[in-house]
């Protein structure tokens, strides 16, 4: 595998956003703005052929489908870049990877040409059993060391390289010893994956953690970043009565979230941007509408940096 070069990772002054100045992680183009495929706009965008840059789809849902399912995805991916993303590699677990599974993602990264492949730093899994939730990992060496040597196990069999997504938590493992950002970056240079970064989900652990989520945006990895995901959440209080997000994929994003994503665009450059819905999935012309708000934000942040 060809590795990229990359600098350490440089501190960044959050008041001095800096350009960039390597190329994407691993080579991957700027898509520009996507939409995730959902079955419920399957005749829209048959009828309509939106103008949407590409599709991201959730891998599972087309691994072991025929019939209509893959037929409409088959026509899709001859017109638009398709992405993959998967919610069950499970690559934090300790049980043995499945190459089974692996066996029919490389496949139908294959056949609808995957402009790349994703799933989660998470574990979803144990015993053989799927939770069908990404559970978080305690981060520090030893975790690291499992997970690297998993990723580079993984690229070697899917013959291209991995793109991982910082999930939202809920918990802080005692057993932790260094912050999300410091792990991905790490996991990234360790096994040459790419990086997926929610802008949500940095909203959602971060608010859930008492962590400071402009500050997560200012030091992550911004060189690694091939992808970025925007989405809604849901909010919800604890025990105590604070604030506890939970990331639901069933609303709009958020005013805050919007923000980030304008500090993100600042500190990465242009980078491709997908919408995720997954539940109250509105009329496909209401994420268009949400998209333009992507558009907007991207094109005010390339002309106060006088990019365009
Ligand atoms: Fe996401």
């Amino acid at each position: 595998m060809v590795r990229n070069e990359i600098d350490p990772l440089p501190a960044i002054p959050m008041s001095e956003p800096m350009l960039r100045t390597v190329p994407p992680r691993l080579g991957h183009p700027n898509l520009g703005l996507g939409v995730g495929l959902r079955t419920a706009h399957f005749p829209y965008i048959l009828e309509h052929w939106p103008a949407v840059d590409w599709f991201e789809i959730i891998s599972e849902n087309f691994m072991d489908s025929g019939g209509r399912p893959r037929h409409v995805l088959d026509r899709i991916a001859a017109r638009y870049p398709i992405v993959m993303h998967g919610v069950s590699l499970s690559i934090g677990s300790t049980d043995p990877l499945d190459f089974e599974y692996l066996g029919k993602l490389k496949q139908l990264a294959r056949d609808v040409n995957a402009r790349w492949v994703s799933d989660h730093l998470c574990w979803t899994g144990v015993l053989g059993r799927n939770s069908h939730d990404l559970l978080p990992i305690p981060l520090n060496d030893e975790s690291l060391a499992h997970v690297v040597e998993r990723v580079r196990i993984v690229q070697e069999y899917l013959e291209r390289p991995l793109v991982l997504e910082n999930p939202s938590t809920y918990v802080t493992f005692k057993a932790s010893s260094m912050t999300e950002w410091e792990f991905l970056s790490r996991l990234a240079d360790e096994s040459d994956c790419g990086l997926l970064l929610d802008v949500n989900n940095v909203y959602v652990s971060c608010t859930n953690r008492r962590t400071d989520h402009d500050d997560y945006i200012g030091r992550f990895p911004h060189h690694l970043v091939g992808e970025i995901h925007l989405g809604g959440h849901d909010e919800d209080s604890d025990d105590n009565g604070d604030r506890l997000l939970i990331d639901a994929h069933g609303s709009e994003v958020v005013d805050p979230v919007w923000q980030l994503y304008a500090h993100a665009c600042q500190h990465f450059g242009e980078t491709a941007t997908l919408l995720e819905r997954d539940d109250h999935i509105p009329p496909f012309e209401e994420l268009l509408t949400e998209l333009d708000q992507a558009r907007t934000i991207q094109q005010q942040v390339l002309q106060s940096r006088g990019e365009s």
